[in-house]
């Protein structure tokens, strides 16, 4: 995974990856420090992909304690990131949290503030403090993890999809807002793959989308990263504001 390049400044590239534990995170992490990146993430608990990296790469990987919803422990992330490795030229914000399906209906106000907070608000803030240390070095890239839910309507998730799609307004407006700064924002929009997130799905509904999908199968999770790869690349060095779809088709 390499990055653009125009304008940064020399030396080891730092991303900061939200929920690098396991899943597709993980997967992103273990690029990045392939590529050369050193890398900082978060999550609500450590792994043993966690506890592994932090052994193998030691000066070039972090990994804190943080949950999404309290926005004093991110911005402090922030702070210990840009302390320890002095810059940040990536953002992906990849960590989310997905509560099985829930009936609109009897959805208690609690969980739905909770699922905005976790999946958006906190994201928002993450990037907030992201972009600030971006915007004094001169360049950056921010990429975020949205969903085929922002795009299309499927039922027992309105809270997750609300959330994912202003991910994608954010993208939007950032585009613009820190594209002077030579900071590129994007979203990446994967449909189903397998991971943790997705363990509650019955094997009825795995067999549905793979028969509405017109590739006819389930993404892996190495095509939804190497799409976030090419964002990140400089293939993509004119592309900013854009939600880029991997879904195999199913929302076509
Ligand atoms: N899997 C799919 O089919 C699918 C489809 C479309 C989009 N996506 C999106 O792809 C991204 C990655 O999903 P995934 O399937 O790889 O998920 P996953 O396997 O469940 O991993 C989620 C990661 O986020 C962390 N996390 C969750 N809640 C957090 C919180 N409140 N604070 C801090 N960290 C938190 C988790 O660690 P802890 O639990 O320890 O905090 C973990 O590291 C998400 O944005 C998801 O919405 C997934």
């Amino acid at each position: 995974m390499t990055d653009d390049a125009g304008g940064r400044p020399p030396g080891r590239r730092v991303a900061v990856v939200s929920g690098g534990s396991r899943g597709l995170g993980a997967l992103l992490v273990e690029r990045l420090l392939t590529d050369g990146w050193t890398v900082a993430t978060f999550s609500r608990s450590p792994s043993e992909f966690v506890e592994k990296t932090a052994a193998t790469a030691p000066e070039h990987f972090l990994w804190d304690q943080a949950d999404l919803t309290d926005f004093k422990a991110l911005r402090q992330f922030v702070r210990d990131v840009t302390r320890r490795f002095g810059r940040i030229d990536l953002l992906i914000n990849n960590a989310a949290v997905l509560d099985g399906q829930q009936l609109f209906l009897t959805e208690r106000p609690e969980r739905i503030a909770a699922g905005i907070t976790a999946n958006l608000t906190g994201p928002i803030v993450l990037t907030q403090a992201c972009a600030r240390v971006m915007s004094l070095g001169g360049q950056g890239q921010i990429v975020n993890v949205s969903s085929i839910n922002a795009i299309r309507g499927y039922r027992g998730v309105a809270v997750y999809a609300a959330a994912k799609a202003g991910l994608n307004g954010m993208t939007r407006a950032l585009a613009r807002e820190l594209g002077p700064m030579n900071i590129r924002v994007n979203s990446v929009v994967p449909g189903f793959f397998e991971s943790d997130l997705t363990t509650n799905v019955t094997d009825t509904n795995r067999e549905r989308i793979q028969r509405r999908t017109p590739l006819g199968r389930i993404a892996s999770i190495d095509e939804i990263a190497d799409a976030v790869s090419f964002v990140v690349s400089p293939h993509a060095s004119f592309i900013t504001g854009q939600s880029i779809v991997i879904d195999g088709g199913i929302t076509c």
